[in-house]
Parts: C-alpha cells; sequence; structure tokens
C-alpha cells in the first residue's frame, strides 16, 4: 500500500488525471460491449423473434382458428349465454375457454389506475374493461403466440374458416414485406407519418406475393386484428399516422347487398364507397364494440401496459381504438390493428325481452325476435339444421332481393 502511494506521489497531477480517465472509461466500455445495459443478462430478455419455422396459412382454418387459443368472455352468472356460446362452438368445431366476466361493483377505486383524482366510470363499463384486460393479461401470463378474444354473444358465418383464410391473405399483403424485399406494397404502412393521404386499394385475387410469416398465418407485424366490431371507418385521410393500405373484395359471396348492412355510423364509409357484396380489409379508425379481436403475444403485452396500467378514462373498447391509431388522453402511440368490413363476428340477439340483450347498456322495452345482422349463414340461426347435418337447408338470412 505505502510502495503504491509512494509510487502515485511521484508521478505528475496530469499523468495521473490521464491514467485514471483510461481506467475508467476501459472499465465502463468492458461492462457495456454489446449492450445497453450494464450488468444485463441478455439470457432473461423478454423480446419477442420471431421462431425459425414458417407459418402455415391452412392453420386458419384450424378449430381455435389460427390462433393459439380463443378465449370467451362472460359472467358467470349468464348461464343463458354460456349455454348458446357452448352449443355454437360446438357445432362449429372451435376450442375455447372462458374467462369470467366482472361485476364493476367489486372492482375497487385502488385497483382503477389513474395518475389523476379519480373520476370513477359506471360498474358495467368498468366490469368490462376489467374482465378484457383479465383476458388480455392471460395471454402474456401464458405466454400465448396469439389469441382470439371474444364476448359470449358473438356469431359467426358457417363459412368462417374461409373467410378467415382469405383474410389472412389480405392481411398479409398490407403488413407483410414483398417477397424477396423489405418494402411493403403499401408505402404508408411503412412510412406512417409520412406516406400520401391515400393509395389504390389492392384488390382480393390479385394481391402482390409477400413474404412468408415466421409466428403467425395472419402474419409477423399486427398488434391487433379487430373483427367483430359495430362500425369502423376508413382511416382519414389527413390522419397521417394511421396506414391508409386497403384490401378490397368485390363480389364476395358471404357479404349481403347493401340494405342489410348495419353499422353504428350510417351511412358506412364501406356503403358509400363501394358496390353491394364488397368486403375490405383495413387500418383501424374509430372502432366501436370489442366484440371480437385478436392480439399477438406482443401486442397482448402492449395492451397490458397501456390500457391495464396507464389512466382508465373511457370504455374498453375506446381505448382500444386509441391504442390503435394512437389517440386519446394519454396518448398510448399507434399500433398495427387491421380490421375488416363489414364484420365477421356479429352480435346474436335472442328471442325474448330486449333487456337482455346488454349487462351494460341499455336495449329498450319489448321482445324481439332472434337474430344475427349481417351474417348470411348464421351459424346461430342455422343451429337446428347444423345438428342434423342437413347442410342443403341451411338458411341465408339475408338473401338478395
Ligand atoms: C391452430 O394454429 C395455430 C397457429 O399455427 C396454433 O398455434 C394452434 O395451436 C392451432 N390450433 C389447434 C387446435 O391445432
Ligand atoms: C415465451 O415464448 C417465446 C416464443 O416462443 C420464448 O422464446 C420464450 O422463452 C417464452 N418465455 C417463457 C417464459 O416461456
Amino acid at each position: 500500500m505505502s510502495l503504491l502511494v509512494s509510487s502515485v506521489r511521484r508521478l505528475s497531477y496530469p499523468v495521473l488525471i490521464a491514467a485514471s480517465t483510461l481506467l475508467v472509461v476501459s472499465v465502463y466500455l468492458l461492462s457495456t460491449r454489446g449492450q445497453g445495459v450494464p450488468y444485463l443478462n441478455t439470457a432473461g430478455r423478454t423480446t419477442i423473434t420471431p421462431q425459425p419455422e414458417l407459418a402455415d396459412i391452412d392453420d386458419t382454418r384450424n378449430n381455435t382458428l389460427g390462433f393459439e387459443k380463443i378465449f370467451v368472455i362472460g359472467l358467470p352468472s349468464r348461464t343463458d349465454r354460456r349455454d348458446g356460446m357452448i352449443l355454437q362452438t360446438a357445432i362449429s368445431n372451435f376450442e375455447f375457454e372462458f374467462i369470467d366476466g366482472v361485476d364493476g361493483k367489486d372492482i375497487p377505486d385502488k385497483a382503477i389506475p389513474t395518475s389523476h383524482e379519480l373520476k370513477r366510470l359506471d360498474n358495467p363499463t368498468l366490469g368490462a374493461w376489467r374482465a378484457h384486460i383479465n383476458a388480455i393479461q392471460e395471454v402474456v401470463r401464458r405466454n400465448l403466440s396469439s389469441a382470439l378474444i371474444m364476448e359470449d354473444d358473438a356469431d359467426w358465418d358457417v363459412r368462417i374458416r374461409e373467410q378467415m383464410h382469405d383474410f389472412a391473405l389480405s392481411a398479409h399483403a398490407l403488413t407483410q414485406p414483398l417477397k424477396g424485399s423489405s418494402k411493403f406494397s403499401d408505402p404508408t404502412f411503412s412510412e406512417a407519418g409520412n406516406g400520401p393521404e391515400a393509395v389504390p386499394d389492392l384488390t382480393f385475387g390479385k394481391l402482390p406475393a409477400t413474404a412468408a410469416p415466421m409466428n403467425s398465418p395472419y402474419g409477423d407485424n399486427w398488434d391487433v386484428l379487430w373483427l367483430g366490431h359495430c362500425g369502423m371507418r376508413f382511416p382519414f385521410p389527413d390522419k397521417k399516422i394511421v396506414p391508409k393500405g386497403r384490401v378490397a373484395r368485390p363480389n364476395d359471396v358471404t357479404v349481403p347487398q347493401h340494405k342489410h348492412l348495419w353499422s353504428i355510423y350510417e351511412p358506412s364509409d364501406l356503403r358509400q364507397q363501394y358496390p353491394s357484396h364488397t368486403r375490405v380489409v383495413h387500418h383501424v379508425q374509430d372502432g366501436v364494440c370489442s366484440l371480437a379481436y385478436a392480439v399477438t403475444q406482443k401486442g397482448a403485452r402492449k395492451l397490458l401496459y397501456e390500457l391495464g396500467l396507464k389512466d382508465m378514462t373511457s370504455a374498453f373498447d375506446i381505448e382500444l381504438r386509441w391504442f390503435c391509431e394512437g389517440t386519446g388522453e394519454p396518448n398510448r402511440g399507434r399500433h398495427t390493428c387491421l380490421t375488416v368490413e363489414p364484420s365477421l363476428f356479429q352480435i346474436h340477439l335472442p328471442a325474448g325481452p330486449k333487456k337482455s340483450n346488454s349487462d351494460i347498456s341499455d336495449h329498450g322495452e319489448g321482445l324481439q325476435e332472434k337474430m344475427t345482422k349481417v351474417l348470411r349463414y348464421s351459424v346461430r340461426m342455422n343451429a337446428e339444421a347444423l345438428m342434423d347435418g342437413r347442410l342443403d337447408q341451411l338458411v341465408d338470412q339475408w338473401p338478395d332481393s
């Protein structure tokens, strides 16, 4: 020690300063080589890297529609809805698990994230938000590569597997790079915020060849696929941040005539801009009703962060819309959310008092016939014939006239 001190004493101050600076810099460089954070073990990193094998687009027709799991959200007390959903998924040969709905009054103030004085929303809205966040939390907890989350009154067409397969082809055209290139056919996808206000439609059946996806049969670059809603808009031209690409499919036999379409926005953009029987896949703008949506693992983590941990100021579907578009307060950034019009999943209304349609909103007084809007060959409306195997006797609920 004294030797070191005396030898140090013999050195002049400029040499000492230079030597210690060198020491500090080299220790720092060694500790941070190859990574930004000192002492970080990269084996434990939690970023999601693509799997080496290719995804198989035919998996879109499997019993979980090409997602790793299907979750159905519903209150355990609504046994009528559980009966309906169990029968419908059995008829369609889907595998799924229930996620229990939540009664908003059981949610304590402390559990509602807010950075301001809490403005507690009504209990049904809070309950629905919590049920969806629980489903998303489950996707993250189980490390599922993707999951389809739907509400327990959803209905679909008997041709849902072909529709999902074709939706996947459209999703590839909008979000996968072109084959052998790093470019995308929609220039506003890669350069969101910078591109033109509109791009020409891509036409289903003449889609460009794209790189095969590795993570999901629907593509590697999405966060949310909003497949069941009660209204969407086409991205606004002046809203530069949302990509403008669309895939249009004219003469889709599963789409009814205009007069049988239904949207919360009437007349809908779809009805105004395209002829009858057209289906359009595009990016989310102004979505309403979270009836059915798929998430990737990456998307679920971001949703849990943005919608579970940040200020809860609005209903879940509105916050999902903000998450997609990069709007709202607090701003949650833009994410890649594709949707389809008309919606592939629709709300089924059972026969009986209109009051039982929702535990959230008021659907009025009186009785209704059982029905599902927009879907031509609804599984629920054709349940009897399907159970009997009378496939030649299925009924088109919304025939052309
Ligand atoms: C359906 O396909 C997805 C994606 O490849 C896969 O993760 C899932 O396990 C498959 N489901 C069934 C029931 O085979
Ligand atoms: C989660 O899944 C990814 C992709 O399959 C995998 O690399 C990672 O190790 C998994 N994490 C855990 C904790 O299982």
